[in-house]
């Protein structure tokens, strides 16, 4: 996928359909759409047949004929000016994009609309992100593509004035390095655990560091058991393929700044090990690495960025199986800070290998610390799959992602850490154990992990926006790469 931007006119724009947005105001459309009947007679039927209006998320098609280069109009509505939104930007781009496939085109020109308070940079930024995040597809294995299941390959993001084709072209490089690591992460998240397992998970963060720019190391079974990962040794008892330690390094910031460290949970495959899930749905837990995803493509996108800031990725992946060798109910791990757990349901694993890798950011002596992971279902029930569960100690960066998550439309929503909740992982046997039940399922696993944490530290539960059971906007069924452009929002905006 390709995205260029000019400054041109919608008349000789060399594409196969022009996107124009209208806002639902009615003096505004009444105005635009004058201007745009005596343009183009061609449209002045859909546009005063009342069937087109604006409104958000409504897209309408009318033919040129030889009135303008490309064959098609397309219309995307945003709705209503007041409280228009960079969201709303998105979504109005992502269906006028896929209406476009629809249409079977390859190549869409997008006019960049002047909307006021919204600088040019951030606009064209917008309409490129939701455009091409629009027309991601995970097809790798389809051998047969189905006749309508075009996609469009090539974006143009036009302004008309001359003036603002550096400011928008600013925005489009930015969405494509966004877009990027979010499709990288998508890509990471859909691959099914015969093809990415710990190991080849390792090999891309390498390949993806050495595009991007950052520094990889893959810390193998040995080096892990030389640490005393107890956790992560601990869930891969039951696996054949060996776990791996991922660390990612990106330097874009002074030597003295102390680093921000991402953790994401990499567990390529979770059949709830001994303790075995059901078999319906099974399939969907090839996605259990996502907080994973998430970290290797945002070290993509912020190195590709060339951020100033120190940022520190990793990763502890393994599978969780069950097998003659699995670790059991009862069993007791120690972890790489001495700590002891007791297992006491061992679908409860993403906690095990995130508490080593908590404990081996310390040596970092990180100013924060961010992890992501599919850790809990209760998070899905208790939030769906619209936002993502957020607990810590960090009430700055609380306060950071709160802001991003409203700038990148990737929902935070605040869950309490309350000690009367730690009697509930309490053990007779070991420090304490590896489930709470079933209240507050989601809050004592952020506490079992605030048991690894001496730094300030956000823990992000994305079982819920990770995967979706369907596409909505620019996000497909499946892995949404969700994570990528909130903490690229957070990176960039640092200081
Ligand atoms: N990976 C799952 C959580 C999950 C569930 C993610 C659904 C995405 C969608 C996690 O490892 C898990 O199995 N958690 C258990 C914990 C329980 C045994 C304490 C859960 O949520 O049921
Ligand atoms: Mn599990
Ligand atoms: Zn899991």
């Amino acid at each position: 996928m390709s995205v260029s931007c000019i400054a041109g006119s919608r008349h000789t724009a060399k594409a196969d359909a022009v996107v124009v947005f209208l806002a639902e105001d009615e003096k505004s459309f009444k105005l635009e759409t004058k201007k745009l009947s005596a343009e183009l007679p061609h449209a002045a039927p859909l546009l005063e047949s009342g069937d087109f209006t604006g409104k958000k998320n409504t897209t309408a098609t009318a033919y040129t004929g030889s009135a303008m280069e490309a064959k098609r109009l397309i219309f995307s509505g945003l709705g209503t000016l007041t409280g228009l939104s960079l969201e709303t930007v998105r979504q109005a781009a992502a269906a006028a994009a896929k209406r476009a496939a629809a249409h079977h085109c390859t190549h869409v020109a997008f006019e960049v609309p002047s909307l006021r308070g919204k600088s040019v940079n951030d606009v064209a930024q917008a309409i490129a992100e939701g455009a091409m995040l629009s027309q991601y597809k995970y097809d790798k294995y389809i051998t047969k593509k189905s006749p309508n299941g075009t996609l469009v390959t090539k974006f143009t993001i036009m302004v008309t004035d001359k003036t603002q084709l550096k400011a928008a072209s600013q925005g489009v490089a930015i969405a494509e390095s966004i877009v990027d690591g979010v499709t990288i992460a998508r890509d990471l998240a859909n691959a099914p655990n015969n093809e990415l397992y710990p190991e080849i998970l390792g090999n891309r963060a390498v390949e993806i560091g050495k595009k991007a720019g950052f520094k990889t190391t893959v810390l193998d079974k040995k080096k892990i058991e030389s640490l005393k990962m107890g956790g992560l040794l601990g869930v891969n008892a039951g696996s054949v393929r060996p776990p791996v330690f991922i660390v990612m390094e990106y330097n874009g910031g002074r030597k003295s700044d102390k680093p921000i460290v991402l953790v994401g949970k990499g567990i390529t495959f979770d059949t709830g090990g001994i303790s075995i899930k059901p078999a319906a749905g099974m399939s969907d837990m090839k996605g259990d690495m996502h907080g994973a995803a998430s970290v290797i493509g945002t070290m993509n996108t912020i190195a590709r960025l060339k951020l100033k800031v120190n940022v520190i990725g990793l990763v502890p992946s393994t599978e969780n199986m069950p097998s003659g060798t699995a670790m059991v109910p009862g069993d007791i791990l120690t972890f790489m800070n001495g700590k002891t757990a007791e297992i006491d349901n061992t679908d409860a694993e993403g906690r095990l290998i995130l508490a080593d890798a908590l404990c081996y950011a310390d040596r970092y002596e990180p100013q924060a610390v961010v992890d992501l992971a599919t850790l809990t279902g209760a998070c899905v029930i208790a939030l769906g799959n619209v936002t993502t569960g957020m607990m810590g100690t960090d009430e700055k960066m609380k306060t950071r992602l709160k802001e991003s998550a409203k700038r990148t439309h990737e929902y935070v929503c605040e869950l309490p850490l309350y000690d009367e909740y730690e009697e509930l992982i309490s053990s007779d046997y070991a420090d304490i154990k590896n489930s709470g039940g079933r209240g507050a399922g989601t809050i004592t696993a952020a506490l079992f992990l605030k048991h690894f944490v001496t730094y300030p530290w956000v823990h992000l539960d994305i079982a819920g926006t990770a995967l979706l059971p369907k596409a909505t906007s620019y996000m497909p069924k499946g892995g949404t790469g969700v994570g990528v452009r909130l903490l690229t929002d957070m990176l960039r905006n640092w200081k």
